[in-house]
């Protein structure tokens, strides 16, 4: 069998153990590598010799993937594995990378030095100097070689590397992402001290809510070493147990750490400690004796220029744009993540459930069969890879759970992966999802649960497993949704009411947002993000893969916008009496780190503003105040907005970031006078044949005319979930309503029109009947809408569609913004008066869809010359081109701003987004669905 067809995870690679920092020389040797691509694995290994001829080779960063320089290219799928399942073969075609490098080693090498790689795609086999040295697998976990006895310390050096894109791991590395190859993380040369070598360390840090007493041991195996942490005082030997009477607990709200160092007689290695216990007792998932909620999201690792090569900068601002929309966890899908992320969420404190590098999803279609997770022949590869997360990744505080990886089906080595992580590190509380009846693990998690479920679930009343043991097991687990609300493009709806189920039951203790960032790699040439089949691949799954709550440059999605909403840990609202209430849902923190300001607006126009005396209300805490009394007698709509922004400088968002914000009505609009109808046809012209409204003043328009359609979000479509409403709405005709006029008459002042709405090759219809006045000057439209025969399913939308000159250019309006939001999304939209160029009301889904609407709108007016005041709130949508050419569209590049019109819609309502493109869809009570309606709109020229 050919080496990287072994189901073994390698040879010669040396014992997995902690990431550690120590003062060992070490030399980084990222940096520029000769490299040569050839399309099989089986060409000769002719390159590895010291005086190789390698300069008509290409030159390649290290770390990178070689698809990202032009050798070959990205390819995506999701469930699909690209070759055929052949477990452990691979093909014939096999891409494969040769790589050198030459480099200089010092003397202070001349011992003892480990060769270490964090993460290779696929499998790597290496050569220094000319001598071969190993193997190993498992993409995203380090891999260490002993090198020292091959290397020439004061002379230059050759590494060579032979990597393969595809080996016996592809099977295990199935996630759902682009397969990318090559040495895409670092490549280090640590020198390891003859005697004395601090290759491993263990931290044991213990803290007990009771009593605030910490109690620390570090296990160093292998050597003498003295643990100091001289902020407590602490000197103890290796393997000690030290208590500590008090001490500060880590947490993902306080991330406290304390300095450590570890010392032999030969090496120095620095730790960060954090002091915390997490336990599954009474059914509840505990940090330091709290019942903690988890406000998670899914994270891969992914930088649209360079794919999973990360950097430091990267991984940093993840973690800050995390915490600045009050995220606290983060679940590293669906393998560890590169060993800098981590040390930063013990840093900046982040909850982590870290998973390992598992899924062999594509077993699914073939109901299992030849499944790795149950075949005994691979149990040594499956818990390798568990030994080598946990060893590498043991010491972090942020880390809370360890995953068994993701979508594998369900068998023994998922068993065998368990019982070692539970006796290597009983600390921690083990995860995996995908086999229901968590037999090897110690919390109840699903993914994409609908609301209902997960409400059943909360109540203890969730289907029974067949095994009655097992069930009664699960019934006493904790409930996490290691996935839901699936922001693929315009979405996810529904985020606030499964807020509400975690708050309701103790049981559900929240879950982990599907997923952080769109993996759209940049397209310079073509100017757009490119999503699955853009590089011609012949199978693949399209924009499955931008289902993010950031686009890939890292701008925040409404979808994100949204989620810091949901996810506030302070609720500003109403209290009892009229005044205000404030609740700090910090589980550990009280809120003097947070300052209140507050302002009043009048019709969105400011009138006063001050700062409320909060001060340190403990965690879980509620105050009641009385709205501040400075408030001005004011005569049209108005509101109290209280927001609460970091009051100094944290380390992941500077001070006067806004955490969280509530807002109260103090007066309401006054009660519109009664005006006297007057001719329409003074102030406006119609199509004679058609009663479509053509010109208001000198302003020429189209329409409006009623509108059902919208271009179909992503979850519109639902891919993967139950609901498919957009091939319903297609199939129905909706994309393609015509337009009957019925009648057109003068009743008294009023032009009345009456239509039929509806399409081909059906018998449903609307009867739309348009009802024109004019009233002080303004053109006023009454539209009454009902269905013609039975709709059985509901609208996209439900509104007026019109055209206005392309110069009408900018939008103001008074309603809730400054994003856009649709019924199942639309906390994080609060009432005000906004204004935007037309070009930023469009949000840049990397599949154009539906989006931009705007909600609860007053008024409006465009282009600083037309005013369209709504008779009850109605959705404002404006774009530079119709809702047909935004269907069509397959990147945003393809919109061409129409040069004449822009188009406007006004919707009585739309249909939610729901979580369909993987997951339920829309709540009932978020449903468009068709019953008699109406609309009434004033027009008027400014
Ligand atoms: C889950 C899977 C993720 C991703 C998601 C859909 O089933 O675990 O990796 O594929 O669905 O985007």
């Amino acid at each position: 069998m050919r080496y990287y067809e072994e189901r073994s995870p390698g040879e010669g690679v040396r014992p997995a153990r902690a990431f550690l920092r120590s003062d060992a020389p070490t030399l980084s040797l990222n940096g520029t590598w000769a490299f040569r691509l050839s399309e099989r694995a089986d060409v000769p290994a002719d390159f590895v010799d010291r005086d190789y001829d390698d300069s008509g080779w290409d030159r390649l960063p290290v770390p990178s993937h070689w698809q990202l320089h032009g050798y070959g290219a990205p390819a995506y799928t999701n469930v699909n594995y690209p070759f055929p399942v052949d477990p452990p073969f691979v093909p014939d075609e096999n891409p494969t990378g040769d790589y050198r490098l030459r480099f200089e080693v010092p003397d202070a090498f001349a011992g003892d030095a480990v060769l270490r790689f964090e993460g290779v795609d696929s499998c790597l086999r290496v050569w220094v100097n000319g001598d071969y040295v190993g193997v190993s697998l498992g993409s995203r976990l380090p891999a260490e070689f002993d090198v020292g006895p091959l290397l020439r310390p004061g002379s230059d050096n050759v590494l060579a590397v032979r990597v393969h894109q595809w080996s016996s791991g592809s099977y295990l590395e199935d996630q759902d992402m682009w397969w990318l190859s090559g040495i895409f993380r670092d490549v280090t040369l640590v020198a390891r001290p003859p005697v004395g070598a601090i290759d491993d360390v263990f931290v044991h840090a213990d803290y007990d809510s009771v009593t605030g007493a910490g109690r620390l041991r570090v296990d160093v195996p292998g050597t003498d070493a003295r643990v100091t942490v001289p902020e407590l005082g602490i000197v103890a030997l290796g393997g000690e147990t030290v208590t500590i009477e008090r001490v500060e607990a880590w947490s993902a709200e306080i991330p406290r750490l304390y300095d450590c160092v570890v010392a032999s007689a030969s090496e120095h290695v620095t730790l960060r400690i954090g002091f915390r216990r997490v336990v599954v007792e009474d059914g509840l998932l505990q940090v330091n004796g709290h019942r903690v909620q988890l406000h998670g999201v899914n994270r891969h690792e992914f930088d649209p220029d360079t794919g999973r090569t990360v950097s430091e900068a990267v991984m940093r601002r993840d973690i800050e744009l995390m915490k600045a929309h009050n995220v606290n966890a983060v679940r590293t899908s669906h393998y560890p993540p590169h060993p800098r992320f981590l040390e930063l969420c013990d840093e900046l404190g982040l909850y982590v459930i870290d998973e390992c590098d598992l899924e062999t999803h594509g077993f699914f279609p073939l109901e299992w069969r030849r499944n790795p997770s149950d075949d005994p022949d691979w149990e040594h590869a499956l818990v390798d890879r568990m030994r080598r997360m946990v060893e590498r990744d043991k010491n972090h505080p942020s880390v809370i759970l360890w995953s068994l990886g993701n979508e594998s089906g369900s068998g023994r080595n998922l068993g065998a992966m368990a019982a070692w992580a539970r006796e290597r590190d009983p600390s921690r509380p083990l995860h995996y999802e995908h086999d229901w009846t968590c037999r090897d693990v110690d919390v109840y998690s699903r993914m994409y649960a609908s609301h209902e479920e997960v409400d059943a679930i909360g109540r203890g009343e969730e289907a029974p497993l067949d095994d009655p043991e097992l069930d009664a097991r699960r019934r006493r687990m904790p409930f996490l949704l290691c996935e839901y609300a699936h922001a693929m493009g315009n979405g996810p709806g529904g985020l606030a009411d499964y807020q509400a189920l975690f708050e309701r039951h103790p049981r559900c203790q929240g879950g982990f947002v599907w997923e952080w960032i769109d993996h759209g790699i940049r397209d310079t040439a073509r100017g757009f993000f490119a999503y699955g089949g853009d590089f011609g691949e012949p199978l693949h799954d399209g924009n499955f893969v931008a289902d993010g709550l950031l686009f890939p440059d890292r701008t925040p999605s409404p979808g994100l916008v949204e989620l810091k909403k949901v996810f506030e840990p302070v609720r500003i609202g109403a209290g009892t009496d009229g005044g205000l209430r404030i609740e700090n849902r910090f589980m550990f923190r009280d809120l003097s780190h947070l300052t209140f300001v507050w302002f009043v607006e009048e019709e969105g126009a400011p009138v006063v503003a001050g700062e409320l005396r909060v001060g340190a209300l403990p965690a879980g805490a509620v105050a009641e105040l009385p709205l501040p009394d400075e408030l001005p007698p004011v005569s049209r709509e108005t509101w109290l907005t209280v927001r609460a922004v970091l009051a100094v400088d944290a380390p992941w968002a500077p001070a006067g970031h806004e955490v969280a914000w509530g807002q109260l009505p103090v007066a309401a609009a006054p009660a519109r006078a009664v005006r006297r109808a007057s001719d329409p046809f003074a102030l406006a012209e119609f199509d004679p044949r058609t009663g479509v409204l053509t010109r208001l003043g000198s302003l020429p328009l189209i329409g409006p005319r009623l509108d059902v359609w919208r271009a179909p979000t992503d979850n519109d479509e639902g891919y993967h979930g139950p609901e498919q409403l957009a091939p319903l709405w297609r199939a129905a005709g909706l994309d393609r309503m015509r337009h009957r006029t019925i009648s057109m008459a003068r009743v008294g002042d009023a032009l009345v029109v009456r239509t039929r709405v509806a399409p081909a090759a059906s018998d449903i219809g609307l009867l739309a009947t348009y009802t024109w006045t004019a009233e002080d000057g303004a053109l006023v439209l009454a539209l009454a809408v009902v269905p013609d025969r039975s709709w059985d399913f509901p609208l996209p939308r439900l509104g007026v569609r019109f055209a206005v000159p392309s110069a009408l250019e900018g939008v103001e309006w008074f309603g809730r913004g400054p994003g856009e939001a649709y019924p199942d999304s639309r906390l994080a939209a609060r009432v005000g008066r906004f204004s935007s160029a037309v070009a930023d009301l469009q949000t840049p889904y990397l599949l154009p869809q539906e989006n931009g609407s705007r909600t609860e709108v007053r008024w409006a007016t465009l282009g600083g010359r037309l005013r369209i005041e709504g008779r009850a709130h109605f959705e404002l949508t404006v774009r530079p081109w119709t809702s047909e050419a935004l269907a069509a569209a397959r990147h945003p590049p393809d919109l061409v701003p129409d040069p004449d019109w822009l188009w406007v819609n006004a919707d009585v309502a739309q249909q939610g987004l729901g979580s369909a493109s993987c997951g339920p869809g829309v709540l009932p009570r978020y449903r468009l669905d068709l019953a008699a309606s109406g609309l009434a709109l004033a027009f008027s020229l400014i």
